[in-house]
């Protein structure tokens, strides 16, 4: 602490001073809003409450705020938020946060942008409203002690330097002179006189409840830390001990990797790598030290930056290094792409280097790696993958598109290397050609990035009338599109009509009855979903309309075959992440059987066929809160129902196939949703088929979000523990025992799937476009690649017996959240 030394009366702290993390206390909403109504339903006025302080507790719902903090533009720490509260009679938190940043790191223009959130419905939450305020005053003293924000209604805090969302409006009422009042005497700027000062804040009080009652504005208050002396901004003297060319008294916040390289470096790099010298390192071979060295780089995962000295050491050996074809990524990290000679030494190496695999050749079609040399060069390993493997990567290759650098304003003709092997491959293989048709025309609809599909789609029109049956199989994607537009305005006109369900489960009926709508019969077509069936009519009677706000409709194909294909179609919801969820689950699926491990897990089919609607294949099946409510409790007692089974070698009455199955999914479900960090689970997105599989549906939130507080890290609830015969039981044991296996050969997968996922990056799925750059990292953390095997396995043993030992009754108090998660 310093004193400020020629006033002998007046001390202040310096933030650099102060090594602590910023705490805050978020106190109170007031104010006039009126509520959403719960869960979208169609709108009710007696849930319509015109103002807050006044409305019933039981339809309060569950807000909560979130605190980031900014400066320059940028976020500079993750967003914090309140925990779960139950809200009575008013909108109090009174809860300190901590928000992950220390005082001594504070930029003078920080600012917090706090939001309001409200759960509109299990898949969603909208902002109440924001508001942003800077946390230094104009002489950079520190604000202190109570806040009153002015809360924008509606919408997101605007963290931003001209925020939109301020936390002070310029209009000044009655209250706002009392509460600077009440502050400067609670700072002791205000002589005290006790009995007077009672009488006052009475009255103030009074006074209060009487603006907040008719003003129509809402306003959060919030409390900072009330330090012994005023907290003065003071720049942090950053030790820059790499960097001799920074200036000391710069205030290093972004990146240091941002900025440019550093000429010191970069002369020191180049006498290091000595260019001119370069034949000499062919026949470099590295001592048994450094080997150990070069060992621990290539085995780090692609997200990891690699150190000057690794680079440099990488570069060194790159004779040595092109007969491993782990090494050939790390390598390419290692090239300055502005040095003319490096880029061309390194392009020369390209064809001397062994084969890489297809999950290195992913990581070259990123956005990291932008020379044509390289990305050809991956597009030809990626020749090697057969059109099943091409099927699971599909998704993330039309994404990689983004990064070929597709000239829309030129036409000549030209191809990207991608976009030549995407086509060629689509058109070799009519159901490749199908989900590439459907992928490219949801893109085409993007208002950045549209354009360059819209050319990527012509050119593989064009390509596809060069081949004999070319014109064939134009009109199969064109009577597709016609397919799904008829449904699409049915879809819409059925859910914006007044009229019951029931009636409209009569429309739909006739509708599709009617000839004219051509839908109960048609010439056979590939499903747009699942190419490899063909369709040839929708059964009006097995059609119907599920019951569900966005009403969606179900819709039954008579598949050529003789068998039945049950859809939902889906309008008002983008399908595009739970898309990306079932690919992925269907490439975990495709790794584990190639270990002999399958899971009987239930990849069911998803198709966006725009970027609000899409067709997902119905399995029958029942919710788990259908099947408790239906069989007393008991997911056991369904089972059995379904698969009754006397003889003695059966599992509580249900055969040991069925039971296996259940056992396996469970397992299967835990991991994946567990690495994918899928949040909102309820008994009514976890489904359960006759057949003892279990699985989950509803992919609206991922990578850790979650609009529930405490979230577990392991999604089991205390019922599906109990089918499996509790705790004790020898089903239990092996429900774990196939996690374990599953957990471990995913992570020896991990970089196959961080390589898909840094390939969706700008793909506009919601979770992963709120922090596009950390969504492979959160991947990243769930295998936990730090831990060897048995490491990891002993981790993963952890937590699920942390997130079962919540669910029941000896449970402790720090985990009790966790059991509170699962009640709806
Ligand atoms: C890629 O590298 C090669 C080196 O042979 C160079 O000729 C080419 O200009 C580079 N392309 C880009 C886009 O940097
Ligand atoms: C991303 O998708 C949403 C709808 O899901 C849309 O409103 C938005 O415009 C899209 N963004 C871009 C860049 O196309
Ligand atoms: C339901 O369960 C309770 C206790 O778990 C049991 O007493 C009751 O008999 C069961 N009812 C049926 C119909 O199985
Ligand atoms: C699991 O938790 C229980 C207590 O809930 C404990 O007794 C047991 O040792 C734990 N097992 C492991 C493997 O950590």
């Amino acid at each position: 602490m310093e004193y400020g030394a020629q006033f002998k009366d007046f001390s202040y702290c310096l933030t650099k001073d102060i090594d602590l993390l910023l705490v805050l206390r978020v106190s109170s909403l007031e104010g006039a809003k009126e509520q959403r109504p719960i869960n979208e339903v169609p709108i009710d006025p007696s849930l319509l409450l015109s103002e807050l302080n006044l409305s019933l507790p039981s339809q309060r719902s569950d807000l909560y705020v979130t605190c980031q903090l900014f400066a320059d533009n940028k976020p500079l720490t993750v967003a914090v938020r309140t925990p779960y509260k139950q809200f009575k009679n008013r909108w109090v938190w009174n809860e300190w946060i901590t928000v992950p940043i220390k005082y001594k790191d504070l930029p003078a223009n920080s600012q917090l942008a706090f939001t309001v959130w409200d759960i509109a419905s299990p898949r969603k939450t909208v902002p109440i409203g924001g508001t942003t305020l800077q946390l230094f005053t104009k002489n950079n003293a520190m604000r202190k002690g109570r806040q009153k924000l002015y809360l924008w209604p509606d919408v997101e805090a605007d963290g931003g330097i001209y925020t939109t969302t301020p936390s002070k409006i310029p209009e000044r009422d009655e209250m706002d002179r009392l509460e600077k009042l009440v502050k400067k005497h609670e700072s002791g700027d205000l002589p005290r006189l006790d009995w007077l000062d009672n009488l006052a804040f009475r009255e103030i009080e009074k006074i209060h409840n009487k603006e907040t009652a008719k003003s129509t504005k809402m306003f959060l208050y919030i409390d900072l830390p009330k330090f012994d002396f005023p907290l003065i901004y003071s720049e942090q003297e950053y030790p820059l001990p790499n960097t001799p060319l920074h200036e000391p008294s710069l205030v290093v916040i972004a990146d240091p990797e941002m900025s440019s390289e550093n000429p010191v470096e970069a002369k020191h790099r180049r006498l290091v790598r000595s260019h001119r010298n370069g034949p000499l390192d062919r026949d470099l071979k590295p001592n048994a030290k450094i080997r150990d060295d070069l060992n621990i780089i290539l085995k780090y995962p692609p997200t990891q930056s690699l150190t000057t000295e690794e680079k440099d050491l990488l570069w060194k050996f790159r004779f040595y290094l092109t007969r491993d074809k782990k090494a050939l990524t790390k390598f390419l990290k290692c090239v300055v792409w502005t040095d003319a000679t490096e880029v061309k030494q390194a392009v020369d190496l390209l064809p001397t280097w062994a084969d890489i695999d297809v999950d290195d050749a992913l990581e070259l079609l990123g956005p990291g790696f932008e020379n044509h040399s390289v990305r050809g060069y991956a597009v030809n390993q990626l020749k090697k993958a057969d059109d099943d493997d091409l099927l699971l990567y599909l998704l993330q290759l039309v994404q990689a598109l983004k990064f070929e650098g597709i000239d829309t304003r030129r036409n000549n003709g030209q191809m990207s290397s991608l976009t030549e092997f995407l086509i060629e491959r689509a058109i070799r293989n009519p159901v490749l050609g199908n989900n590439f048709h459907w992928y490219l025309m949801v893109e085409c609809e993007d208002k950045t990035l549209g354009k360059m599909y819209g050319k990527v789609a012509f050119q593989y029109m064009s390509a596809m009338m060069e081949i004999s049956s070319g014109h064939v199989r134009r009109d199969v994607l064109r009577r597709q599109g016609e397919l799904m537009k008829n449904i699409l305005s049915i879809a819409k006109e059925l859910r914006d009509s007044k009229e019951t369900r029931l009636k409209k489960i009569e429309r739909l009926r006739a509708i599709i009855s009617d000839p004219k709508s051509g839908l109960s019969s048609f010439p056979p077509l590939p499903l747009p979903l699942d190419a490899k069936v063909q369709v040839t009519a929708i059964i009006p009677e097995k059609s119907t309309i599920f019951k569900s706000s966005l009403m969606p409709l179900k819709l039954t194909f008579q598949c050529v075959d003789g068998t039945e294909y049950p859809v939902m179609f889906k309008t008002g919801d983008d399908l595009r992440q739970d898309q990306l969820v079932i690919q992925i689950i269907t490439l975990m699926d495709k790794l584990l059987r190639k270990e002999n491990l399958d899971l009987k897990l239930t990849p069911y089919k998803v198709l966006a066929t725009g970027s609000d609607h899409g067709l997902i294949q119905h399995i029958p099946s029942k919710s788990l809160a259908a099947v408790l409510a239906e069989h007393n409790n008991s997911l056991l007692s369904f089972l059995r129902e379904n698969n009754p089974d006397n003889r003695a070698s059966s599992y509580y009455g249900v055969s040991p196939a069925v039971m296996d199955a259940y056992i396996k999914s469970c397992a299967g479900y835990c991991v994946i949703t567990y690495l994918l960090g899928v949040g909102d689970r309820h008994l009514d997105n976890l489904l359960l088929s006759p057949n003892g599989r279990l699985f989950h549906i509803d992919f609206g939130f991922i990578l850790g979000r979650d609009p529930k507080p405490f979230p577990p890290p392991m999604k089991l609830c205390k019922e599906m523990v109990e089918a499996m015969g509790g705790q004790s039981s020898p089903h239990y044991q092996r429900f774990k025992s196939y996690c374990y296996s599953a957990f471990t050969i995913l992570r020896k997968s991990a970089n196959l799937i961080l390589n898909l996922f840094a390939l969706m990056v700008n793909a506009n799925i919601t979770d992963i476009a709120i922090e596009p750059d950390k969504a492979v990292t959160k991947v990243q953390e769930k295998f936990r690649l730090d831990l060897t095997e048995e490491e990891a396995i002993q981790y993963f043993q952890n937590l699920i017996n942390d997130s079962v030992s919540a669910l029941f009754p000896q449970l402790m108090e720090t985990v009790h959240k966790w059991a509170q998660y699962w009640r709806k």
